[in-house]
């Protein structure tokens, strides 16, 4: 049995002042209880990770701390960008990397994307690669050619541990949309994204593989996708920026 994986996902939100108020304000939702029972990850905005780690080392609390992206350098001139060493000075725990808003806004191929996954993997922080098809993809049945390509990617010929990356099954089409995919389309494209990671990597990463499902996650469906067997945490968006209701979200994914 996997402890449930619930990150935030703040996205382009909160300046640091406003994300040292979400975080007391989520200090107050959650006890102890919670955090033994969930792993729950606030991923901010890069001027946001020094305030929001300082305020979890001094006050001792149990969130774990995530980026949003990363460049798959150490250092050098990429003006604009921040490397896994900064991210892993500053006790980040987990990178998402791949995010379907950043394939899209911003160009990134698959193959940026492993570049990164190797570079956070070896910084030794945890990577949150995130998958999904879009719409017309999904309409087109394109669902499995669209997701299983971008797993491969992921995993052919990892050199790091397979075990260790996170994958965020996050269909396009329900990120910000209201629309959430049912427990059962979840539960189906997760089990096909571990039946691709047992080829690629074989069947023990493919069970040890946390995998999550993303997109327009609420207090009132995270149970019902949380109880479905191969759902292994969420990724949260819109709902994180909430204390309430990420609170809300966590408290429902305990098993
Ligand atoms: P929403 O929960 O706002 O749909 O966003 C999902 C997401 O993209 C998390 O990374």
């Amino acid at each position: 049995m996997k402890t449930p994986l619930v990150a935030g996902n703040w996205k382009m939100h909160r300046t640091h002042l406003e994300a040292l108020m979400l975080v007391q304000q989520l200090s107050y939702e959650l006890d102890d209880f919670d955090f033994d029972a969930v792993e729950v990850v606030l991923c901010p905005a890069f001027t946001s990770l020094r305030t929001v780690q300082t305020l979890i080392d001094s006050d001792r609390l149990h969130f774990k701390l995530g980026a949003q992206d990363v460049h798959w350098e150490d250092e050098g001139a990429y003006t604009g960008e921040v490397s896994p060493r900064m991210l892993a000075a500053l006790d980040v725990d987990y990178v998402i990397v791949g995010h379907s808003e950043r394939r899209q806004h911003f160009g990134e191929s698959d193959d940026i994307v492993r570049r990164k996954l190797d570079a956070v993997l070896g910084a030794g922080l945890v990577p949150i690669v995130c998958v999904g098809e879009s719409e017309a993809e999904r309409d087109g049945g394109q669902t499995e050619g669209k997701v299983g390509g971008q797993v491969k990617a992921a995993f052919d010929g990892l050199h790091a541990d397979p075990a260790k990356v996170v994958v965020a099954y996050e269909p396009i089409w329900a990120i910000g949309t209201g629309r959430t995919a049912t427990p059962d389309d979840a539960q189906e494209t997760i089990a096909f994204i571990r039946s691709v990671i047992a080829d690629v990597s074989g069947d023990d990463a493919a069970r040890a593989v946390r995998i999550q499902y993303g997109g327009s996650v609420k207090p009132g469906n995270a149970a019902a996708l949380m109880g479905r067997p191969d759902v292994d945490g969420l990724l949260v968006g819109g709902a994180s920026l909430d204390a309430a209701d990420f609170a809300a979200i966590v408290k429902a994914s305990k098993p």
